[in-house]
């Protein structure tokens, strides 16, 4: 059965193509009654760019918190907000920081369309209406959230995407002036995760030609940025961006594997975020990623990347068994992986073993 794959349909890519924002969004504006919503990390608070945001009339500026991975409560409290400040719909929603931000603005632009609680519309294509315009703009790379078709959430029952044909950005701002800053271990655990997407998309059942092609080019990118010391930072913000979002154009047309469903276990149980957990459980997967995982070994060091270890000791059989529960559940990624007799190749004691390696 073939799919079919939405991308963006629009980028502006380029050092300081963020200056052009203000103008695209006076393009947008109708009328009086039109408004922006614009949802930002709220770590650019009293940053320089949170002070480029420029307001009119009555768009809103909503700081959004990323410490916890995104959550389905939080999406229904911003979007009551947003409502409650102004019945009409809004021109456009302007996402601004990493991952976790991209998922919110995904989100969210489909909840203001959308009657009752985002975790109604946890899976595919469940949303009924088309989404409010959306625009996103990353401050980290790796994710690949930029351009993928899902909002991944965890809700009161699970981590899930609300993934569909309204889910994807309207257009992209890819401007790597605005990475320059990041710390140095989040840009690692993040720029991981696009490696780490890579790598599960083409090792599995449902890669093709397209999806090992962003992937191939996009392993290039990742392989430059953190092998190659020759670099200007410069250089390599701007590689590190395209690498993030060809990552998220493979994984589209292909799938993401083992790492992955580890990784969902991790977060819905701990808090991880995304790509600290891919990485804690990747640095456990030699069995199956081999040569990556060593090259992934030899970057940690490298960079001097303090990796949690035995985060596992301390666990509860309950935390262990729930951990286990979500990665197992996450039955498409490990029919990636290891095809459609994959309960032959993986039971629950052996992603408990997993889980007790890390
Ligand atoms: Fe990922």
């Amino acid at each position: 059965m073939f799919r079919i794959i939405k991308s963006v349909p629009k980028s502006l890519f380029g050092k300081g193509s963020f200056n052009q924002l203000e103008e695209i969004l006076e393009g947008m504006r109708t009328g009086t009654g039109s408004f922006f919503v614009f949802l930002v990390d709220d770590f650019f608070k009293d940053k320089p760019l949170g002070k480029r945001i420029a307001l009119k009339g009555n768009d809103q500026l909503i700081w959004v918190n990323v410490d916890d991975e995104p959550k389905t409560t939080l999406v229904d409290k911003i979007r009551d907000e947003v409502k409650s400040k102004n019945k009409n719909t809004a021109t456009a929603l302007i996402g601004i920081g990493g991952g976790s931000v991209m998922d919110y603005a995904k989100a969210i632009s489909v909840m203001l369309t959308n009657e009752g609680p985002s975790s109604k519309y946890q899976g595919l294509n469940l949303a009924k209406n088309a989404a409010v315009y959306h625009i996103g703009i990353p401050t980290l790379a790796g994710t690949g959230a930029e351009v993928s078709m899902t909002a991944v959430l965890t809700g009161p029952e699970k981590k899930l995407g609300i993934k569909g044909e309204f889910t994807p950005f309207d257009l992209i701002v890819l401007d790597p002036e605005l990475i320059k800053d990041a710390p140095k271990n989040q840009r690692f655990y993040t720029g991981m995760d696009a490696y780490i997407h890579n790598v599960e998309s083409m090792t599995g059942y449902n890669k093709n030609t397209i999806s090992d092609a962003y992937a191939m080019q996009s392993q290039v990118l990742c392989r430059e940025v953190f092998l190659n010391d020759k670099l200007t930072r410069e250089e390599a913000d701007e590689k590190l961006m395209v690498a993030s979002y060809f990552g998220g154009l493979s994984i589209g047309h292909s799938e993401v594997g083992v790492c992955h469903a580890l990784s969902y276990g991790l977060s819905y149980v701990l808090g991880y975020h995304h790509g600290i957990a891919n990485c804690i459980a990747f640095n456990q997967l030699e069995e199956i990623y081999g040569e990556d995982v060593r090259e992934f070994h030899f970057m940690i060091k490298k960079h001097q990347i303090d990796l949690p270890h035995n985060i596992a000791k301390g666990l509860s059989q309950d935390q262990l068994e729930k951990m286990t529960d979500t990665a197992y559940a996450l039955e498409h990624m490990w029919k990636h992986a290891f095809g459609a007799d994959w309960k032959k190749h993986v039971s629950r004691e052996k992603i408990i073993s997993w889980f007790k390696k890390m």
